[in-house]
């Protein structure tokens, strides 16, 4: 399993946090890059100061003391010239937890001015698999439009909207269902939250 991992500026760090976190169980490797909005977000929502992705990863791996099997590469956001930026490199799909409005309108639009828009850009041509995390609340019919968009491209959006009915007791299990549902869309096993069972 090969993936690409953006984080963008948008709320909900946790989701990238706990899906990081969890990828780290998993044997393979991923290519990682983050905005500066994603980067100072996580800051204030983590109340931590991390100033690069190598810092996010350093973080997840001290806070949940994780044994890593997966190897992460980060990857400069600015660098358009980066091997994530051309399709001749393989990769089984992509993941943008937490998804901006601002990068929903650059990818339903076709522009690539970063390398998450790139990389992103490149797996709907390429037709891998494409998984949007958006996060923004209400929505506008801007917002919508480029959304429908998305999906008519091929792209999965994965609205960070966790279920309650499995009963979270602490922020860490809404995570989880996210990153759950964001494995089960990659086609890993997962055991992050419980299953319905009827
Ligand atoms: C604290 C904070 C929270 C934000 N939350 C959201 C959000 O939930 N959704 C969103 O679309 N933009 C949000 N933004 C705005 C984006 O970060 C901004 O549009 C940025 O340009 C996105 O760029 P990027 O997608 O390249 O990271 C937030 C900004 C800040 C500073």
């Amino acid at each position: 399993m090969k993936l690409v991992v953006g984080l963008a500026g948008a709320s909900g760090s946790i989701y990238a946090a706990r899906f990081l976190r969890a990828l780290y169980e998993v044997e393979g490797e991923s290519y990682l890059t983050a905005s500066p909005a994603a980067i100072r977000i996580f800051s204030e929502e983590y109340e931590t100061k991390v100033e690069s992705a190598e810092d996010i990863l350093s973080f997840v791996e001290t806070k949940w003391k994780v044994k890593p099997k997966h190897k992460f590469h980060v990857r400069n956001f600015f660098d358009i010239g980066s091997d994530i930026a051309s399709g001749s490199n393989r990769w089984d799909a992509m993941v943008v937890v937490p998804c901006s409005m601002k990068t929903v309108a650059s990818l339903s639009h076709g522009l690539t001015e970063n390398l998450i828009e790139r990389a992103a850009d490149v797996s709907l041509k390429e037709r891998r698999r494409l998984i949007i995390v958006p996060r923004e609340t209400p929505y506008n019919r801007i917002h919508l439009k480029n959304l429908l968009a998305l999906d008519e491209a091929g792209a999965i959006i994965l609205p960070a909207s966790p279920g309650f009915y499995q009963m979270p007791k602490t922020l860490d299990d809404l995570g989880d269902f996210i990153a759950g549902r964001i494995f089960n869309l990659l086609g890993i096993e997962q055991n992050l939250y419980p299953k319905w069972l009827g």
